[in-house]
């Protein structure tokens, strides 16, 4: 695809050759998101980063991938911090805004709402989440660490068995993530979750007919016995009618340490988009789990900003002069990654 100037809406958009681009452009931001360089190069440039959701990471990390090229953010987050909140249209707002800034990054609790706001904006947009349905950035970067995981395997995302696990109904990070395996070959895939919160037929659909061997259940321990990546979700809680419909399904499938040797093969990977849910009755993802060094978590955390200054720079054609605007940072800056 051709990416400068263009919205990231969906993972749909996506070839094979477009993600290779995307995964050498990353590869290219390492020294200036491990802060051992800073580059200029978005100098002057703004990113509208606007969240009418809940987000720590998504939101943060795009506003730092930015920072880390140069330019500068302007936040607007929450219905009640906006005109949203006096009956001003997706339209408007998207007319307003993107006069005031060079790209937006935007995150919204209804389905379809960033791609209607994208139609009406005079900038590109990037979906951070859209409801249920999509999370492309979030995908990308699982991708490029699931990628990164896989040296082993020479990186190869083909023949690469994952479970996922938990509300695949609702999560979004899950839906973007299959309809991007749905491009490689050979997958076996574990789809493990209640009943009720199974993952949307389309989707399963697209990964049987890329040749992928999938499976639906509601057992975690055998499925997850052998497999290169365990990846668990959060139920979604905001998606349901009340809490105590979540509360239902809520601590259905935990993994912990415990769970994790006696049916893991030792290599096995985890994985969560994050926030996991650390309270008593869910710990989808138990903090015993810190210490194992498959635990990838933060490595995709970490990975979020790679992926998302890449977007930045390739969306904004600035990849070819990111070395040329840098120098060596001049601060201590430790030994984190
Ligand atoms: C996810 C989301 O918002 O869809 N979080 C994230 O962006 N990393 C997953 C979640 O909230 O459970």
């Amino acid at each position: 695809m051709q990416f400068a100037g263009s919205h990231i809406l969906s993972v749909n958009q996506f070839q094979r050759a477009d993600i290779e681009a995307i995964f050498a452009a990353a590869a290219r931001m390492e020294p200036y998101a491990h802060r051992r360089r800073i580059t200029h190069v978005l100098d002057g440039a703004i990113l509208g980063s606007m969240f009418f959701e809940p987000s720590t990471r998504t939101r943060v990390s795009f506003g730092c991938a930015f920072n880390l090229l140069g330019g500068q953010v302007s936040e607007t987050t929450g219905f009640e911090h906006s005109a949203i909140a006096k009956g001003e249209s997706l339209y408007d707002t998207a007319r307003v805004m993107s006069g005031y800034s060079d790209i937006i990054a935007m995150r919204h609790p209804e389905e379809g709402s960033v791609a209607e706001f994208a139609a009406a904006s005079r900038v590109p947009v990037l979906n951070g989440g859209d409801g249920a349905n999509e999370h492309p950035s979030q995908a990308l970067l699982d991708l490029y660490t699931i990628k990164s995981e896989m040296h082993g395997r020479g990186g190869s995302i083909d023949k690469l068995r994952i479970a996922l696990i938990g509300d695949l109904r609702y999560g979004r990070t899950v839906h973007s993530l299959c309809r991007l395996l749905s491009l490689f070959d050979g997958l076996t895939v574990h789809l493990i979750s209640p009943k009720e919160l199974r993952m949307p037929e389309e989707i399963v659909e697209t990964m049987c007919n890329s040749g992928h061997d999938v499976s639906e259940t509601e057992e975690l321990e055998s499925h997850i016995a052998h497999v290169d990546i365990a990846y668990s979700t959060r139920i979604q809680e905001e998606r349901f009618g009340s809490r105590e419909e979540a509360d239902l399904y809520r601590g259905r499938f935990r993994l912990n340490q415990n769970i994790y040797t006696k049916n893991c093969e030792p290599n096995t990977v985890i994985m969560h988009p994050l926030p996991r849910d650390s309270r008593a009755e869910a710990r989808e993802l138990d903090n015993d789990l810190n210490a194992n060094p498959n635990l990838a978590i933060f490595r995709q955390t970490d990975n979020g900003l790679l992926v998302r200054m890449a977007l930045f720079a390739m969306i904004l054609d600035v990849v070819e002069q990111v070395d040329s605007e840098a120098r060596d940072v001049g601060w201590y800056t430790g030994s984190r990654y």
